[in-house]
């Protein structure tokens, strides 16, 4: 059988692969284009894809004999999940390995944001720092403050946890109760227009569906205090770009913290030329450990599901149970 890479990713995953497959591999060093996934695929039984691959329609129905996507990611929202269940083709993702490493990569947002980290490098390299000032570069106090956690999934509830050090007082927005959020840091579950005014610091962790696109624009910014942070490390279109950057450049909230962009790689020209935002480039899951343990992940998923198994991530067994 062969299954088709469409990006070098840790050996540990290709190395697994490699014993039970042909494996081919996108050869060059960039995101393939959509005509390349195509001709990549057209004779794979499997296909091990990328966040940002558009594995749609035309991907999956140019592609006859395939049986099993295994994205390199937690988030699949690339993938046409109805047309592969109908094709009985099954979708598996990595979640749980890559938690806490996306956990710390939202704190580290916040913290940036809150005490102006990037604002204050730059300013040291431009040679600028010239002696201690009482208000100099002033910032956010975290500690004792209240943390707003919009979607307490896996990531969300990780990061709420890790605020247990800061002391502080944690609300979360989620269709569900997390009985361990409320357990072990007495979080409440409120509506999601009183963690907006309420939050000092605000994270996403939603995944991202029709419902969730610009769950945060104009209004919801608006609801803020002028002294919010605010850190996405979810996906990029759950924010309106052009609506946060009239609210940082207007400051009705005090920054923002971005790891993730509504028409990544692209960022929004007004958001580059502010210095309260904070960006990385999609780095969420980017620890040599948790890319390690994805690439494991995303292999085991595939070897299951073309032998016949139900992958032990698969994100759509209603296509295993289609399956003759
Ligand atoms: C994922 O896996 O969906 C994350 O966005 C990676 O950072």
């Amino acid at each position: 059988m062969k299954v088709y890479v469409t990006r070098t990713i840790p050996d540990i995953g290709l190395s697994l692969l490699k014993q039970e497959f042909t494996v081919d591999i996108f050869p060059h060093d960039r995101l393939p284009t959509k005509p390349e996934i195509i001709a990549g695929v057209k004779d794979a039984d499997g296909l091990l894809c990328l966040l940002t691959d558009p594995i749609d329609k035309d991907v999956i129905t140019s592609a006859p004999h395939l049986r099993m996507i295994a994205t390199y990611a937690v988030g699949y929202d690339n993938i046409d999940i109805a047309t592969a269940t109908t094709r009985g083709i099954l979708v598996s993702n990595t979640p749980g390995v890559l938690t806490d490493a996306t956990a710390e990569l939202a704190w580290a947002l916040l913290i940036s944001a809150a005490r102006r980290i990037p604002e204050g490098d730059t300013y040291c390299r431009q040679g600028k720092f010239t002696g201690w000032a009482p208000l100099l570069m002033v910032g956010q106090e975290i500690t004792g403050k209240t943390l707003g956690i919009i979607g307490a999934g896996r990531i969300g509830a990780a990061t709420a946890l890790k605020s247990k050090g800061f002391h502080m007082n944690v609300l979360y927005t989620d269709t569900q109760p997390n009985p361990t959020l409320e357990r072990e840091l007495h979080a409440k579950r409120v509506p999601l227009e009183e963690l907006l005014k309420q939050a000092d610091f605000i994270s996403i962790h939603v995944a991202l569906f029709p419902s969730t696109h610009h769950l945060i624009g104009r209004q919801q910014l608006r609801m803020m205090k002028p002294t919010a942070v605010l850190a996405n490390t979810s996906r990029g279109p759950v924010i309106d770009e052009p609506a946060l950057a009239t609210a940082l450049k207007e400051h009705w909230i005090f920054s923002a913290g971005l790891d993730v962009y509504e028409h990544e790689p692209k960022i929004h020209k007004d958001l580059l030329t502010l210095p309260n935002v904070v960006f990385a480039p999609h780095l969420g899951s980017a620890t040599m450990d948790t890319r390690s343990n994805m690439a494991r992940m995303a292999a085991e998923n595939m070897i299951a599901g073309l032998h016949g198994q139900l992958p032990p991530n698969c994100v759509n067994p209603e296509a295993y149970r289609k399956k003759p």
